[in-house]
């Protein structure tokens, strides 16, 4: 098998809610290779979403281990898991969480603030992410000015503006009909074919399907 960019080992979350303990992942293992094109799937409450979040560091688990590039996530210092997650990794979800009050490009843009890239530089890189999504005519439009499919094209602008190497989206067609998912599935291909690891979560078969493989999720357990 290639490289694991991405392995969970037996991995737990629990929340605890009152005096009640929702096992949202249930002991899951699993190996994602670089360069590869994943579909995570299960139905609602399998614990999709927790699963993203933790192999985009957003989370930590309650027990078991996550690898990023080999590396033990849990074993990094506040300033390297910064840096993985603005840097390595790049997130895509479904309500497209785009700031509202700003235009495509400085929304584009934000991440690379973050990195502390200069203004120029920033902007340059942003109008290149745009185009790389098809969406160099509408960089001046505020997300309200914008359709769903053209809406979720900048907030993958933004995901890939720091060249991550895993790209992650968490049901990114959800808010969206089924022909302007089908584009963004395709968008969503291209980057994977320029050396992408990309990792989607969806409900839909078909685009499941579509992906080169499925981890198959149920009552927070890896069922196939
Ligand atoms: N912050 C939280 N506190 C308590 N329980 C939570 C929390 N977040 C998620 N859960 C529970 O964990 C389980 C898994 O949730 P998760 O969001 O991962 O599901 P999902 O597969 O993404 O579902 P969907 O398809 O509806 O998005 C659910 O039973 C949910 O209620
Ligand atoms: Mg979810």
């Amino acid at each position: 098998m290639a490289i694991s960019v991405i392995s969970l080992r037996d991995v737990r979350r629990y929340y605890i809610v009152g005096d009640f303990i929702v096992r949202a992942l249930d002991g899951v293992s699993v190996d994602i290779g670089k360069g590869d094109f994943t579909a995570i799937m299960g139905p609602s409450g399998s614990g999709k979403s927790t699963m993203m979040n933790l192999i985009g560091c957003l989370d930590t688990p309650t027990s078991g281990k996550v690898f990023i590039d080999g590396e033990d996530t849990a074993g990094l210092e506040e300033d390297d898991l910064a840096f993985l997650r603005s840097r390595k990794i790049g997130f895509v979800f479904q309500q497209f969480n785009l700031l509202g009050r700003i235009s495509a490009l400085e929304n584009v843009m934000t991440p690379l603030l973050y990195a502390g890239v200069g203004p120029r530089e920033r902007r340059l890189r942003a109008k290149d992410a745009l185009e790389r999504v098809g969406l160099k005519d509408r960089m001046m439009h505020r997300p309200n000015e914008l359709s769903g499919g053209q809406k979720q094209r900048v907030a993958i602008a933004r995901a890939i503006v720091n060249n991550p190497s895993i790209l992650l989206a968490d049901e990114p067609t959800g808010a969206l009909d089924t022909k302007t998912g089908e584009q963004i599935m395709e968008l969503f291909s291209d980057l994977n074919k320029e050396g992408r690891t990309v990792v989607l979560v969806t409900h839909n078969v078909e685009i499941g399907m579509a992906c080169q493989q499925q981890i198959r999720i149920r009552d927070g357990k890896v069922e196939a």
